[in-house]
């Protein structure tokens, strides 16, 4: 029996009512047992981040979730303002700054851009995890392991039924999560984590 995990999703989209996709997405997230849901923009609208209440909540979880719209090959600015204030010298890295020591980051996000365009042949040039190198970095920095990303791409072209397949994915994989039943090294192989998602569950659920 694994030991169930504490999931944080941190949720970044500044204009959620225009979002398609992860709106989506995020349908039912609020309701599932064990996984916390907290909408960053909705929180702090104007980004006055609450520092203590943010090093809280992290304590309290074991897997910490950002999840957000791809904007210029990066975060949009609140996850940005989020890191440069709760990640502390001394408290998340640093001589003392063990608070986040064993814990695991997991990126979800969507782009516009379609998956052959992130290929170092591609229109954009480099992969979506050679992007993602600096919140790798900074989970590195802070003692955290660091999952393959969950990456929509494509938000433009997607149907019903392929928003449909990617919501049942995203929930499947914080359940996984939850319960433990994610294989940290069979899904360090993939470049996403939702490439294939039975090779990474330790058993399908009942
Ligand atoms: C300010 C801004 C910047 C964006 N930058 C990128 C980008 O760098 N790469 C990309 O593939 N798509 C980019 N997009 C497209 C978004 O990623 C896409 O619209 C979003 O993931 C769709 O999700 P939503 O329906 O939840 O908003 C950008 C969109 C906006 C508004």
């Amino acid at each position: 029996m694994s030991t169930p995990q504490r999931v944080l999703v941190l949720f970044a989209h500044p204009a959620l009512h225009k979002s398609r996709t992860n709106r989506k997405l995020i349908e039912g997230v609020e309701a599932l047992d064990g996984i916390t849901f907290h909408d960053l923009y909705e929180a702090y609208p104007y980004l006055h981040i609450d520092v203590a209440a943010e090093q809280a909540l992290l304590l309290e979880h074991d897997i910490v979730v950002f999840h957000f719209p791809f904007y210029w090959y990066s975060t949009p600015a609140i996850l940005k303002e989020w890191q440069d204030l709760v990640l502390e010298h001394g408290w998340a890295y640093g001589h003392t700054g063990n608070a986040l020591r064993g814990k695991r980051l997991l990126c979800v996000t969507t782009t516009g851009g379609r998956e052959d365009a992130y290929q170092p042949d591609g229109h954009n040039r480099f992969t979506m995890r050679q992007l993602l190198a600096p919140l790798e970095a900074t989970a590195n920095l802070c003692g955290m392991g660091f999952l393959p990303p969950f990456v929509v791409h494509g938000t433009h072209l997607l149907d019903e039924d392929a928003m449909e397949h990617h919501h049942s994915d995203y929930r499947r994989i914080l359940l996984a999560l939850r319960d433990g039943r994610i294989d940290p090294e069979r899904a360090s192989l993939f470049p996403r984590l939702n490439t294939d998602l039975e090779a990474i569950f330790v058993d399908e659920e009942g």
